[in-house]
């Protein structure tokens, strides 16, 4: 398949896997880029830019394929050393960055002085819009739907595609409630150029996290979301846990008067817990509810080939229809 993503990656098919904390490590990258897409190595979840360039090497060691690094760009106490993982990325010769979060303004010069193509995620299309003007090469539209961090505009996809396509000039991605070939073909006809998938790619064989994790994505349904952090504007979509319906009361008995130090057991240091040590109640942890589609552990291989076929299954079937 050929899209102005795939040229631009230099990949065989347009399907992205986004940054995730304590999820996107080398054996997930590198699984999704030798499958044919784009595999993400989480920048923040290694310690120190030293950490980042051996999971670059390690990575290289699985793949001859184009991966990617994701730098996040959130609210932290003590700001990240990003100078040097941007220093990592180059001199470990990767040539696709994810940022998201904020403006990666700070970030762009050095990243393009050294060929690196950047992908900003957002969920916005006047986020996108700025993306484009600071000279992002593209864009991954993150929908109301996303696991993760969803903006506080909740405009789903079937709008925000469109919307994105009719205004940018760029190549973009569709994210949020991406899963199979249906969600490719759909993505296509919206206008994007390709899909990006989060909580899909965790439940694959070569996730490197709990199978806990990656059995309560199969058991649950599209209604086992819930959005925390409204109130602090930090609006994050969560699987439903022990965690998420505590944080939830805090947010309902505090009011406006919620800080952030009041839900601060249920945010801080969680993701190691749950995705190294399965357990699934400590906090509470990103997941789309695109896991309501979510009902097997393929790998990523079965799971890319499928998408392919289904994909190519429907638009014959439905171009007979005409
Ligand atoms: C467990 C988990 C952790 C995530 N961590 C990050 C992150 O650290 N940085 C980031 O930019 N996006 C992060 N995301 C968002 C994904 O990269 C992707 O944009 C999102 O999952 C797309 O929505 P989907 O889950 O419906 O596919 C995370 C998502 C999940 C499910």
């Amino acid at each position: 398949m050929k899209t102005r993503i795939t040229e631009m990656l230099g990949i065989e098919y347009p399907i992205i896997q986004g940054g995730m904390h304590y999820v996107g490590f080398a054996e997930l990258a590198a699984a999704v880029s030798n499958a044919g897409g784009l595999g993400t190595i989480t920048g923040l979840t290694q310690p120190t830019a030293a950490d980042l360039a051996n999971e670059i090497a390690r990575c290289r060691d699985m793949t001859d394929k184009p991966f990617a690094v994701n730098l996040t760009f959130l609210p932290a106490l003590a700001a990240p050393d990003y100078p040097g993982y941007v220093k990592a990325i180059v001199d470990g010769g990767v040539k696709i960055v994810e940022t998201a979060g904020r403006n990666p303004e700070q970030v762009l010069p050095a990243l393009k002085d050294a060929g690196v193509k950047v992908i900003h995620k957002c969920t916005s299309v006047r986020h996108s819009l700025k993306a484009q003007s600071i000279g992002c090469d593209a864009v991954s539209v993150d929908g109301f739907e996303c696991g993760g961090h969803p903006g506080e505009d909740d405009i789903p996809n079937f709008i925000l595609l469109p919307r994105a396509a009719d205004e940018l000039e760029i190549p973009f991605v569709a994210s949020g409630g991406m899963a199979d070939g249906r969600s490719l073909v759909a993505a296509m006809a919206l206008g994007a150029d390709g899909m990006n998938m989060g909580t899909r790619f965790m439940a694959t064989r070569e996730a490197p996290i709990h199978d806990n994790v990656k059995q309560a994505l199969v058991a649950a349904s599209e209604l086992d979301t819930r959005l925390v952090m409204r109130p602090l504007r930090n609006t994050e979509r969560v699987l439903n846990n022990a965690a998420s319906e505590r944080l939830l009361e805090k947010e309902k008995r505090l009011g406006a008067d919620l800080e952030f130090d009041d839900i601060i057991d249920e945010v801080a240091g969680v993701y190691p817990k749950v995705m190294i040590d399965g357990e699934m109640d400590v906090g509470v942890w990103s997941c789309g509810m695109v896991t309501g589609l979510i009902d097997d552990i393929p790998s990523c291989q079965e799971l890319i080939d499928r998408i392919m076929a289904q994909a190519e299954g429907i638009l014959r079937e439905r171009s007979a229809c005409l």
